[in-house]
């Protein structure tokens, strides 16, 4: 097969037929997206995009946001503290100068990723988004550890959790996905109250909190303390959670968590994952995407086995 960067997806319908999966309403030609605020439209331009089963974009707010103030994002031995703190031109310009570049652009499905800091104001922006052409479902984000009261207020109470989704449920037809936080103490029960809410898939995981000092200073790395904690060194913990999730509910997961290559994608499938992103391998290698997508597809065809074959197959 080589790996040359034609599309699989497109070019090869014999693994194209391989790679492709279903998350809730989506029917995607390729189990991989990309992971919320990790890439954008110029990030395309390294490959073809048809290798994406779906774009999921940047969260906004309805209101702009400056993000935290910087030092805010710091690598470490293994991944990456961001603390972004969802910076973002708010709903109005998104809608009015980012979705029309969306439209025009991207041909794979668009999944739409919003916060709020009440249940009225993600009702309000979710309505605002169905009168927009070109989004094909939303990921709702309510797991962001970077920002003070907004979403991550709602997804760690399962109580409020649920009624926050069912008031969103009842708004949109389209795909209804929910961004879990791993800092939870129990997220089987949070993925539970979602799903009985009404939604139709999950993503998971959001980053975890995480911390770096200089030791010889003292000095913090981030200038807020703590950020979040993404990338290789948080892909044990982003697959079991997986796995736990995958065991207490039926609709499909969107996992993410350091995946970096097509191995790595390939144990989320078996954990659980019916769809996986990549987050920050895009920042260390921007051919991650199609260099998955080849191995994935090279290794299904040489199994002769479908995404759907794998899914939750793992061996205990
Ligand atoms: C710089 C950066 C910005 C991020 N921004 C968002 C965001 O706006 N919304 C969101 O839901 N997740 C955001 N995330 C979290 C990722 O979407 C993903 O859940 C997380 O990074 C775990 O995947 P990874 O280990 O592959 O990076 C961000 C992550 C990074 C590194």
């Amino acid at each position: 097969m080589g790996t040359d960067m034609n599309n699989l997806c497109t070019e090869r319908p014999d693994v194209g037929k391989l790679l492709k999966t279903k998350l809730g309403k989506l029917e995607m030609n390729s189990p991989l997206a990309v992971a919320s605020g990790t890439f954008d439209l110029e990030s395309l331009e390294f490959f073809d995009p048809a290798c994406l089963g779906a774009f999921v974009s940047k969260t906004i707010t309805k209101e702009p946001k400056k993000g935290n103030p910087p030092p805010r994002l710091y690598e470490t031995e293994a991944g990456l503290i961001n603390s972004i703190g969802l910076q973002n031109p708010g709903l109005e310009v998104f809608i009015n100068e980012k979705l029309p570049m969306y439209r025009d652009k991207l041909s794979m499905p668009l999944i739409v990723s919003f916060s709020g800091s009440s249940i009225s104001e993600f009702c309000a922006m979710m309505e605002a988004l169905e009168n927009c052409a070109g989004i094909a479902g939303y990921e709702i984000n309510v797991s962001c550890p970077n920002v003070e009261n907004e979403g991550i207020a709602f997804g760690t109470d399962p109580l409020v959790l649920y009624n926050l989704v069912q008031n969103l449920a009842k708004i949109s037809q389209k795909e209804l996905c929910v961004k879990l936080s791993p800092n939870v103490s129990d997220i089987a029960e949070i993925a539970r109250a979602t799903e009985a809410a009404g939604a139709t898939s999950l993503a998971l995981i959001n980053s975890l909190w995480g911390m770096a000092i200089d030791y010889r200073s003292g000095q913090s790395r981030i200038k807020k303390g703590i950020g979040g904690y993404t990338g290789i060194g948080i892909k044990p913990v982003a697959l079991a959670l997986t796995y736990k999730v995958a065991q207490a509910i039926d609709i499909p997961i969107l996992a993410m968590g350091g995946i970096y290559d097509w191995q790595d994608a390939l144990e989320f499938i078996w954990a659980g994952a019916s769809a996986i992103a990549l987050g920050t391998a895009n920042f260390i290698n921007p051919l991650a995407a199609p260099e998955l997508i080849i191995g994935l597809g090279e290794y299904l065809l040489t199994e002769q086995k479908a995404i759907q074959d794998l899914v939750g197959r793992v061996r205990i």
